[in-house]
Formats: C-alpha cells, sequence, structure tokens
C-alpha cells in the first residue's frame, strides 16, 4: 500500500510541509503504509499551458516521474494552507496537471492547515472543485490544523501539549480510515469499468 502526499503551499518552509511530514512519518510508523512526499515548495511545476495537450516532449518528461509516482499510489493526503481565504495557485495547477489516469477513483484526506483560526475554505474549495475531471475521492474525514505554529513540532517545548496531543492522534485516526478506504476501493477499481473513452471527463 502506498499513499502519496502532497504539500500545497509554495512557501519554503512552510508549515504545511511541516505538517505533511508528519503525515508521512504518521503513515509510516502507525500504519505501515509506503509513501511518497512530493512538495510545492518553490513551484517546481510550471503553471498549465496549452502545449501539455500537445505532447510537448518538455512536459513529458518533466512529468513522467510524478506521474509514475501517483499512478502508483492507492490513496492521497492533501495537505493545504489556507492563503487568502483559498487553495494556493500551485495546488490548483496540481489538478489541471494530473489526471483520472492517475488520481481517479482514489482516496484522498483534506489537511487543511492556518496559522489561526481559518483552514475552513481550502476543504471547502478542495471538495467543491477539485475533483470533476480527476475523479479523486475526498473521503469524508478531514483535518483541519488551527494554530500549525503550537502543534507537531519536534521540539516539545515549541508546542501548545494540549492541542499537539489532540492533533497527533486526530491525525493517526483519520489516516486509519484513509487507509480503509484505500484498501476497500483498489478491487472496486479492478473490477468496475472506471475508464470510459467516450467519458473522460466528469460532467
Ligand atoms: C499569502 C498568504 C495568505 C494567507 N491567508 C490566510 C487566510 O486567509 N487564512 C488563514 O487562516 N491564514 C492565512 N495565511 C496564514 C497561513 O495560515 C500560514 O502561513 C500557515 O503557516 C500556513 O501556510 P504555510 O503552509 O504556507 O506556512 C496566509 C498566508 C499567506 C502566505
Amino acid at each position: 500500500m502506498k499513499i502519496s502526499i502532497i504539500s500545497g503551499s509554495h512557501r519554503n518552509p512552510s508549515q504545511s510541509e511541516k505538517v505533511a511530514r508528519h503525515v508521512e512519518q504518521t503513515l509510516q510508523q502507525d500504519h505501515g503504509v509506503d509513501t511518497w512526499l512530493f512538495s510545492l515548495a518553490d513551484n517546481p511545476l510550471p503553471l498549465w499551458d496549452q502545449s501539455l495537450w500537445e505532447d510537448n516532449p518538455d512536459w513529458n518528461e518533466r512529468l513522467a516521474p510524478i506521474k509514475e509516482h501517483l499512478a502508483a499510489s492507492d490513496g492521497f493526503v492533501i495537505v493545504s494552507p489556507e492563503w487568502h481565504g483559498q487553495v494556493p495557485a500551485g495546488l490548483k495547477n496540481f489538478f489541471l496537471l494530473f489526471n483520472r489516469f492517475e488520481l481517479g477513483h482514489k482516496p484522498a484526506m483534506i489537511v487543511a492547515v492556518s496559522s489561526a483560526d481559518g483552514g475552513a475554505y481550502p476543504v471547502a474549495e478542495l471538495r467543491m472543485s477539485s475533483y470533476k475531471n480527476n475523479r479523486i475521492c475526498y473521503i469524508p474525514e478531514h483535518v483541519i490544523v488551527r494554530n500549525v505554529e503550537k502543534v507537531l513540532n519536534d521540539n516539545a517545548s515549541d508546542n501548545d501539549a494540549d492541542a499537539d496531543g489532540y492533533f497527533r492522534e486526530r491525525i493517526s485516526w483519520s489516516l486509519g480510515i484513509l487507509k480503509g478506504y484505500a484498501q476497500a476501493m483498489k478491487p472496486m477499481r479492478e473490477t468496475a469499468r472506471v475508464h470510459h473513452d467516450k467519458f473522460g471527463n466528469g460532467m
């Protein structure tokens, strides 16, 4: 079982990447899952352009190794900061570049990140508008890491002990649910006709 974690912040370093690394460690240690972490720090992916649809060899070469990891994944964790009440543009770009052959009909858990009391908007935005053509399946369970600077730090003295304990426990439990969906949905993809030439895009 392999779960890929996408860290959606362009900042380097970022709190989202800190959270993504904690998620990665928890998947490995608590759930025995193989992981791949892809960080959008410093914008490793160019913005979508028309040549992507024209078999551009540069795009093909650049995306091939990432596609390979995503296609081999049984599920995803999408970590998104709230930036001006939105998902960062680089993360929305990610959803333009990868499609149903990499993400389709695989479960994904949203982890939103806020330095204060925000974090609800990325959850709403991702659930509303990032899945139509790629068919990623967001599970009902999500996590909003509020006051993120005070939790999940390696140095315990930087943490609010109560909040830190709560998020560590909740993240691990939620990832167990994600793993359950990942196990359950694999046979579904193998038996149902999930790709149809006539219906390449969602409605
Ligand atoms: C451009 C920008 C806009 C932001 N807007 C919001 C916001 O609307 N709501 C919020 O709760 N935090 C906002 N923040 C603060 C982030 O929650 C904070 O930076 C947090 O660490 C998560 O972002 P990071 O993963 O990039 O570090 C914003 C941060 C940036 C850089």
